[in-house]
């Protein structure tokens, strides 16, 4: 009854597909600003052991997870996980890697939206010779939906999404990733060639651009016991490498049984880690540095990477002049672009995977499906996102989710699946060896790490939870119109917060009514 017949061309073809799931704007906006706030070299040490820790093996888990469900035709974490075990309630564990996805989806095409928009102001020079408060106030009313821009760039992105996913794997995706991320590679060493090179006195640079680098990369051992550090850490690198969402599940369901994981899961996670490391630290923040210093940058990037990527940087290339200027801007905001539009498309596939094999939809009825409900879920990110609907998605979908749903599935993976047969599925068809030391990682370190970064999430999913930092604001206003928009902000963040879970909700019961389906078509789930 299923029409799914996916499948990938070929293996260069899926391990750029699958490296493009994991780079993203998270790598070129979130990894330097996580660094920077968290003191810099100060945060790389806990980010390496984080990434080989507990980044490395849920790469292994979730590849081999996929593998393994994808044998009994299924291509979504809901009847993944319920393959694994007897008990009935896993399917609903699973409905998290639908849900992650979607929630993502809704929010982080808008964000790819927005460097499609960058690029063209690029082009066309809307940044030339304008003063940074005038680039931070294009910015501004940009956001703040002061003409129809936005909406257009956004429509037009979700579409090229959804045609792109219509066209399937081998057909769309594979050849995305062929060609996005060869040129988001290239760009990106151009830029860092450019930034890492950046003297202190040319185009108007106060510092050399290896300020920065060697503040972000000389290891400071002071904070290694700062738990916000550490937590900072995991957190990105579950955001980096699509860790705890579904979607590696979702691409690696469709490797055929006995083709290798072992080796690909590697080279995309390294160089999702290469992209990250070298080219994320090396153009935003030598630049920036480069003109404006570290204690400026720090306090820039409080609120986030997206002012630095979308408010500065185009000013600061506009310091270059001319034809460079613009080439670096076109260069930045078209690597953003390539990153973006390989991670939401892997966003698409599992509630693609799931529509297909649960009620038989054909591959374009399952993508414009998808593409509508981006559409829905998205609209309050657009419309309301100066009242801090984007973040609040961004904090449930984007973070909280995906450690709930990681610590989950490695219990059931290490724990209830077993670790024997769990090494059995790592290893068979495996092109390396894989060392057998993350046999025991797997089963004892990496669990043991996610249910402590759970645990101490906890104060802070409660603090949210009472919105504790709006309230914080609003008792701190005096102006009568900022207290009204700190009270607008708080009833669309508790509306999006519910909307959420109805989500989440409505795909629990979608997994409910597909599973009394299989029974009544006989079709066993375990
Ligand atoms: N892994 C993707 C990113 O880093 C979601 O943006």
């Amino acid at each position: 009854m299923s029409n799914n017949k996916e499948a990938w061309g070929s293996r260069v073809g899926l391990i750029l597909a699958m490296a493009g799931n994991a780079v993203g704007l998270g790598n070129f906006l979130r990894f330097p600003v996580q660094a920077i706030q968290n003191g810099g070299g100060a945060f790389i040490i806990p980010y390496l052991v984080c990434f080989l820790l507990m980044g490395i093996p849920l790469l292994y888990v979730e590849w081999s997870m996929g593998r393994f469900g994808g044998k009994n035709g299924h291509h979504s974490t809901p009847f993944i996980l319920d393959s694994m075990d007897k008990r009935k309630f896993w399917k609903y564990i699973g409905v998290f890697g639908i849900f992650t996805n979607l929630a993502v989806a809704a929010y982080y095409c808008y964000l790819e939206s927005w460097t499609l928009s960058w690029v063209w102001h690029s082009v066309t020079g809307s940044f030339s010779g304008q003063s940074q408060a005038q680039v931070a106030s294009f910015f501004g009313n940009y956001i703040s939906l002061e003409t129809l821009e936005p909406i257009v760039f956004w429509i037009i992105c979700l579409v090229l999404n959804t045609w792109i996913l219509s066209k399937g794997l081998s057909g769309g995706v594979e050849k995305v990733a062929k060609v996005g991320m060869p040129l988001l590679i290239l760009f990106g060493a151009i830029l860092a060639f450019i930034a890492v090179t950046l003297k202190a006195g040319d185009h108007g640079a106060i510092n050399d651009g290896t300020l920065g680098l060697n503040f972000l990369w000389t290891p400071d051992f002071s904070t290694i016991w700062s738990p916000k550090v550490w937590l900072a850490a995991a957190g990105q690198i579950f955001f980096t490498l699509s860790v705890g969402m579904g979607s590696i599940q979702c691409y690696a369901s469709y490797v055929r049984s006995k083709d290798d994981i072992a080796l690909n899961a590697m080279s995309a996670g390294w160089m999702n880690g290469f992209v990250e490391i070298v080219l994320g630290s090396a153009i935003i923040i030598p630049i920036s540095v480069g003109y404006l210093g570290i204690d400026t940058v720090v306090e820039m990037t409080k609120n986030g990477g997206l002012g630095l990527g979308f408010k500065t940087l185009p000013y600061l290339f506009d310091q270059f002049g001319g034809a460079l200027g613009v080439m670096c801007g076109v260069l930045w905001f078209g690597l953003l672009f390539f990153a973006g539009i390989t991670s939401s498309l892997a966003m698409g596939t599992p509630c693609m995977g799931f529509m297909q094999d649960e009620f038989g939809w054909k591959r374009e009825k399952a993508a414009w499906a998808f593409g509508f409900v981006v559409l829905l879920l998205g609209l309050p990110t657009v419309l309301f996102f100066n009242y801090g609907v984007f973040d609040e998605y961004d904090y449930w979908a984007g973070t909280v989710s995906l450690v709930v749903f990681a610590l989950f599935e490695i219990i059931l993976f290490a724990w209830v699946f077993g670790m024997d047969k769990g090494w059995k599925e790592i290893t068979t068809g495996a092109d390396i060896k894989v060392p057998i030391i993350f046999k025991y990682i797997i089963k004892f370190v990496t669990p043991l790490m996610l249910a402590w970064v759970f645990i101490s999430s906890l104060p802070g999913i409660w603090s949210q939870i009472k919105n504790e930092a709006i309230d914080k604001q609003i008792l701190a206003a005096t102006d009568p119109a900022v207290i009204e928009q700190l009270q607008t902000q708080l009833l669309y963040v508790n509306i999006s917060r519910v909307g959420l879970l109805l989500v989440w909700l409505g795909i629990a019961y979608l997994v409910y009514i597909a599973y009394k389906k299989r029974i009544k078509e006989g079709r066993f789930t375990s």
